[in-house]
């Protein structure tokens, strides 16, 4: 059977990304992108999109039906620091639309699934430095416990129901192109942006506050590595643990000044502060490594200078 990927988030920062590199690779005809809005114009220009919201399972299993679907990449969630305000609301898109998706895999309409958890699986009793793949875990946000319970079902439907899902736990991601939203690691994406807007930025966490963060690019590898290994290399079915760099605001702010060297930083931690000091510092993904071949390439000065270069275009183009 030809392979056909419907993308479920397709609009968010994630998946207009690799929606984007998955239609460069397969061709644009074979990823279907959608989300509950459009996105924007590059993303809509690229190939097929249909209006979906992914907790209505009737509306999923029309698309798969209707492009022949082969697999899908859940990439719609309702992120960690939006989660505190509507727990209800989290809870709910989070978990129905990954049962949405895994019954149609259950059920044989589907062959594949991703679906990504999150270091938000971790919790403040978890150890921070190098956390390990197994460890305690006692998430205290509604987003962690939707990705802590979500791995669990992950595990149960391949245990019991035969399901092919592959999963990882992303850190923060950073990335150029489309804004996240919501989550407690945005600060990283929006401190370039202000450092060439404004020269000067307002963190929301403190100066110290070290968290693990990957460069999109490497996002987007790790996702296409892990669909495309051999089914028996994927050992661990819940999720996995998956790191890059693990940096400070501070830290990053110094990079910059590297490149804009009058660029000040300011620190007002708010209620985000709490979620960022229950995560984890630093993130063992020695299995994802070993299991199906991983390696990160972005370090702090290179992901820098890209997100610098990147923007300053997208901002002259603006003008
Ligand atoms: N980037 C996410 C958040 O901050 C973590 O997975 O909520």
């Amino acid at each position: 059977m030809k392979k056909k990927i419907l993308i479920i988030g397709a609009c968010g920062q994630i998946g207009s990304e690799l929606t984007l590199k998955l239609r460069d690779i397969n061709g644009q005809n074979s990823i279907i992108a959608s989300d509950i809005r459009e996105g924007n114009k590059e993303l809509m220009k690229s190939g097929p999109f249909e209006l979906v919201n992914a907790i209505d399972y009737n509306s999923i299993l029309t698309i798969v039906e209707k492009h022949q679907i082969t697999e899908i990449y859940l990439m719609a969630a309702m992120l960690s620091a939006t989660g505190e305000k509507f727990p209800d609301k989290a809870w709910e898109l989070n978990m129905n639309s990954l049962f949405n998706v895994l019954n149609l895999a259950k059920e044989g309409k589907i062959q594949k699934v991703f679906w990504p958890s999150s270091i938000a699986v971790f919790g403040p009793s978890t150890p921070q430095e190098n956390t390990p793949q197994e460890t305690i875990m006692e998430p205290t946000t509604v987003y962690g416990i939707s990705k802590q319970a979500g791995e669990r079902w992950c595990e149960y439907y391949h245990n019991k129901y035969g399901v092919d899902v592959r999963s990882i736990r992303y850190p923060g991601i950073i990335s150029w192109k489309t804004n996240p939203g919501g989550g407690t690691t945005d600060y990283a994406v929006e401190i370039y942006h202000e450092a060439i807007l404004n020269g000067n930025y307002t963190c929301f966490l403190s100066e110290n506050t070290k968290l693990p963060m990957m460069y999109m690019d490497d996002a987007i590898e790790a996702t296409m590595k892990i669909m495309d290994a051999e089914p028996d290399t994927i050992k661990i079915r819940s999720s996995y643990n998956l790191a890059a760099i693990s940096f400070t605001p501070k830290e990053i702010a110094a990079e910059i000044k590297k490149s804009i060297p009058n660029f000040q930083i300011t620190y007002q931690p708010d209620s985000r502060q709490q979620i960022a000091d229950s995560w984890p510092k630093s993130i063992d993904d020695t299995k994802a490594r070993e299991h199906w071949g991983w390696k990160h390439t972005f370090d702090l000065k290179k992901m820098t200078n890209t997100m610098l270069e990147n923007l300053q275009i997208k901002n002259s183009k603006k003008l």
